[in-house]
């Protein structure tokens, strides 16, 4: 099944193409893509004001990796793998606050927030220990405009080089300022992770897909992009109504009553995307973070917070009420536009069609995942097994053996 013509697209002609098919069901390559694109990137946490005080913490579960942030006696804040240097017990869930120490909830471990090993119950049977050698595994982390990044596999180029072309736009939205709105949304899409990104990376997909942003929005279907991959694209707030109350009031109240923001951008909603699974999407009233994770070779994790300024008035949570069932919607909508290209992609036959120029910063994705992982460029999955082998061995030929993706 699912045999192709061993051929490279290319060879037929100029046009620009996607992956192979294969590509998005391979668990081995899902495996590969985790460590040579994943880990090297940088992966959202949470905001800066959920860790307040000394002691709270925030973790993020990633394919088979926890990380955990938390912020010192000293102020600081700090990221390290969230598991316990004993016998490998995870050692925080979620987000909370820990009094002092992170426990161990195995054998009772604990550690001082700035990562040391600090009591260990029973310690002289560990004849010989040394207790500073066995603090929490630091882990890299910045913050930009209050979010709270990590990156697992450390270097490359840091988020404020990555977003210096755009961040002025997003500085009106003071994001800095917000809040978490309730507990992040995590849900299970039956589709592999990239089917899920090449989905976010273009607006090709939005008059079509998402009727309601059409019928509400202007908005920018080729968007821009950096040399980092980091892209953005702006919709604007339609002047004529829509047809549907809940868009129609949105439209209406967020202009008369986000008099905290300047003008443009009481109407004004931006996309950002980083390489390779991050939206940041910017409303007047609130902001999401979109993180698509890699679980198995076919489904992925989105995990989706929702964060907003500060601001008790009824219209201001009338406008979050209305943009939370506005993108809900759109959520779906491209649930069940990302699914159905996951099932369509075993089709026997299926190859890879052209690519828009709207469709440029999937072009840029893929070119990316061709750096670090050379055998998404054969048009057939290798050999049960040897997958991770032809990659390094392609990495050799083409002397990039420690190309990153981002
Ligand atoms: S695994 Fe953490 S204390 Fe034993
Ligand atoms: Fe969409």
């Amino acid at each position: 099944m699912n045999e192709q013509t061993p051929i490279a697209l290319t060879e037929v002609d100029s046009m620009t193409r996607g992956l192979p098919a294969w590509t998005y069901f391979n668990q081995e390559l899902t495996e590969l893509e985790y460590q040579r694109v994943i880990l090297p990137s940088w992966q959202f946490v949470c905001h800066v004001n959920q860790l307040k005080q000394p002691g709270d913490f925030a973790t993020l579960d990633l394919m088979r990796d926890s990380v955990l942030v938390t912020r010192g006696k000293d102020g600081e804040i700090r990221a390290f793998m969230n598991v316990c240097r004993h016998r490998g017990s995870k050692l925080l869930d979620g987000a909370g606050s820990c009094k002092g120490r992170i426990r161990c909830p195995y054998h009772g471990w604990s550690y001082s927030l700035d990562g040391r090993l600090a009591a260990v119950p029973s310690e002289q049977t560990f004849p010989g220990m040394k207790k500073a050698e066995f603090g929490l595994k630091p882990v890299e982390m910045e913050v930009i405009l209050g979010l709270v990044f990590v990156r697992l596999v450390p270097g490359g180029p840091s988020l404020a080089e990555m977003f210096k072309d755009f961040i002025e736009m997003a500085r009106p939205y003071r994001l800095e300022e917000m809040e978490p709105v309730d507990q992040p949304w995590i849900e299970t899409w039956n589709c592999n992770w990239k089917v899920a990104v090449d989905n976010n990376l273009e607006n090709y997909h939005v008059p079509v897909g998402h009727p309601g942003y059409h019928r509400m929005l202007d908005n920018d279907l080729l968007g821009e992009i950096n040399s980092h991959g980091v892209a953005v694209s702006e919709s604007v707030l339609k002047d004529r109504p829509s047809p549907v109350w809940t868009e129609r009031l949105y439209q209406k109240m967020a202009p008369q009553f986000l008099t905290d923001l300047p003008e443009k951008n009481r109407r004004t909603w931006l996309f950002f995307s980083m390489v390779p699974n991050i939206g940041i999407d910017i409303y007047p009233d609130s902001m999401d973070v979109f993180q698509i994770l890699p679980k198995s070779a076919e489904t992925c994790v989105m995990r989706y917070p929702v964060f907003c300024r500060p601001d008790d008035r009824r219209e201001a949570k009338v406008l979050r009420y209305l943009n939370a069932r506005i993108n809900r919607q759109v959520g779906y909508e491209d649930q069940e536009l990302s699914e159905r290209v996951q099932s369509g992609l075993r089709s026997n036959g299926y190859q890879p069609g052209p690519l828009s120029d709207y469709e440029h910063a999937i072009v840029d994705f893929h070119d990316r995942l061709r750096a670090a992982c050379p055998v998404v460029t054969l048009t057939q999955a290798p050999a049960h097994g040897s997958l991770s082998a032809v990659n390094a061995a392609m990495l050799t030929d083409t002397g990039s053996g420690d190309a990153a993706a981002a």
